[in-house]
């Protein structure tokens, strides 16, 4: 998202009209049609396998931006607040998920942030000012409390230093605070803060977006600067604590204008102290046009490709048996309406999109009790889809990409107002894939029907070009050992037609199905809310024939499906 603002509810009104009439054309078609659609196949063997799924492929990403922290996990005036005033209906609805990890706090945010006033007693902490989002930070929730708060959570922390304004010391006290057991200064600073114990984390991340010319100690045009950085913090933290692994960023979307170019200089500079290539996606579609919206998984593959071919390359320049891996620490799929265009002011306009200044603009103090209502995008069936699709293309490619922190993640998972905690259409999403996409990634041979996108622009910086053949059938599956269980994921895309499908597993001898669930919903505005929240959720399939290995199902319009083998 960058430098945009999270847009309201309201701006999606003319995708929900679109879809309202689509729904009806659904409604009054013959059924006969839909029984004529073509059926789909999926096959998977055993000895097809892609990589070993990680552990966090489904984690989540924060930020201290509109109510993530302030109101929604932080309110010393909700009735459900913790001592630190964290509220705790919203800490059980995630500990419940068993979220793998989180990135925080990270984003544009923090390339300015000053870890060392944020911690410490309260009274004594430095209120700093966040250029990159206009906000001020109080540092009531500080370093310690993100860590504190994962712990209570039973998530691991992924930690992003600050490497636009940060030094390299700065990195060093981080990790030595963090990770140090004691007898050293910063160490022993976390123990007199009330935490005896070294947090112990494991990833951190070298920068934010630091190819973007929008965010703070930018490195746009420096990479080589950028990878001598990172090669010296590196070094540093990783000889105060062995054990941890690092990441350098790469592009920050696949429009950037110096992809990928940007990131075989960083990294050809870097290779050796880092363990992954952080890079960041946010697909945007046009209100309405579902089609472009859930075809955006395919420009993820494309960057996927992309980025690992660059790696293998770099690590052939410099002899390395190390395998790079991937972090898309920050993603997401949202329909948005499309902002005007500059043609010919520059390829991608990065500048004039990124270097607004306004001179109204205010710089804003959020109050965790005076939380605006929910206005995070997504919850409804459509985003659910959409977030979905880009998780199954990481199983896909699960042998490169192994971690995965979805953009608004916690909202998905645990929705929330200023009073409540929901489930929300992606808490199913996310949760079963918690649950089943574990083990091996198999490959999945799709047949079936395609449709063809035209290229479009959302902004200067999102542009998308056409793409021919998209399956209107999107699959993954997982070969969980350990509990015996094969599990395949299928989207359909289709906002019209419900395709039959074959599910082919005679590769795998003695299988049987052991559940089916389908999620979808008719009205394309309807939300769960707090009391409602199976209005959109899953539901177990009984129609269904399995013979000779072939599981025979229908998969509706726009559906969510996941069927388990033992
Ligand atoms: O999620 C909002 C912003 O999007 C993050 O701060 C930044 O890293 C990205 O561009």
């Amino acid at each position: 998202m960058r430098g945009a603002q999270i847009e309201r509810e309201s701006d999606y009104l003319p995708q929900a009209a679109k879809l309202k009439q689509m729904k009806r054309g659904l409604i009054e078609r013959d059924r006969k049609e839909i029984d004529m659609a073509k059926e789909a196949k999926i096959t998977i063997h055993p000895a097809f396998q892609t990589g070993e799924i990680s552990e966090r492929l489904f984690s989540a990403f924060l930020e201290p931006i509109g109510t993530m922290v302030n109101g929604t996990m932080y309110n010393p005036k909700h009735p459900t607040a913790d001592d630190q005033g964290f509220r705790r209906d919203f800490i059980d609805a995630l500990r419940e998920t068993g979220l793998p990890a989180v990135r925080m706090p990270g984003g544009n945010f923090v390339s300015s942030w000053q870890w060392k006033d944020s911690i410490g007693p309260l009274k004594e902490r430095r209120v700093h000012l966040d250029p990159s989002w206009h906000q001020v930070i109080t540092n009531e929730v500080g370093y310690d409390e993100y860590l504190q708060w994962a712990q209570k959570v039973g998530t691991r922390p992924l930690v992003t230093v600050n490497m636009g304004t940060g030094t390299i010391q700065d990195a060093m006290d981080l990790v030595e605070y963090t990770n140090h057991r004691s007898g050293t200064y910063w160490s022993d600073l976390r123990r007199k803060n009330g935490h005896e114990e070294p947090y112990g984390v494991k990833m951190w991340y070298l920068g934010n977006e630091m190819d973007g010319p929008w965010q703070l100690g930018s490195f746009s045009s420096d990479p080589q600067g950028y990878g001598s950085k990172v090669l010296e913090t590196a070094k540093a933290i990783k000889w105060i604590d062995e054990s941890i692994e690092t990441g350098v960023c790469g592009s920050s979307a696949s429009f950037m204008e110096g992809f990928p170019a940007w990131d075989e200089a960083v990294l050809d500079v870097c290779y050796d102290v880092v363990d992954y290539v952080s890079v960041h996606h946010y697909h945007g579609a046009p209100p309405g046009d579902v089609r472009a919206l859930l075809g955006g998984s395919l420009y993820y593959e494309d960057f996927i490709n992309t980025e690992v071919a660059m790696m293998d390359y770099v690590a052939a320049k410099h002899r390395s048996p190390k395998k790079m891996m991937l972090s898309f620490d920050e993603y997401g799929a949202w329909m948005r309406p499309n902002e005007p265009l500059h043609p010919g002011l520059g390829r991608y306009n990065m500048a004039r999109v990124h270097y607004r200044f306004d001179p109204e603009r205010q710089y804003v103090l959020h109050d965790p009790d005076n939380m605006p209502e929910h206005t995070f995008p997504g919850g409804d069936m459509i985003h659910a889809l959409s977030m979905a699709s880009i998780q199954l293309a990481f199983l896909r490619h699960a042998d490169r990409v192994k971690i995965g922190c979805m953009t608004g993640g916690l909202d998905a998972l645990a929705s929330a107002d200023h009073d409540h905690v929901w489930k929300s259409a992606s808490h199913y999403v996310f949760t079963q894939l918690m649950q089943y996409a574990r083990g091996v990634s198999l490959r999945t041979g799709v047949e079936c029907e395609t449709y063809d996108m035209a290229g479009y622009a959302i902004d200067d910086t999102s542009q998308y070009p056409g793409k021919e053949g998209v399956p209107f059938i999107d699959a993954a599956a997982a070969w969980d050992r350990e509990n015996g269980r094969v599990t395949v994921f299928v989207i359909n895309r289709n906002e019209e037609t419900a395709y039959p499908l074959q599910i082919d597993l005679k590769g795998f001898a003695d299988c049987r199905p052991l559940a089916a669930y389908t999620m979808r919903s008719d009205d394309p505005d309807a939300k769960n809310s707090y009391g409602n929240d199976r209005l959109i959720a899953p539901q177990e399939i009984t129609a269904c024939t399995f013979a000779d290995g072939i599981l025979q199902i229908r998969v509706e319009p726009l559906s969510w499906n996941v069927f388990v083998f033992s």
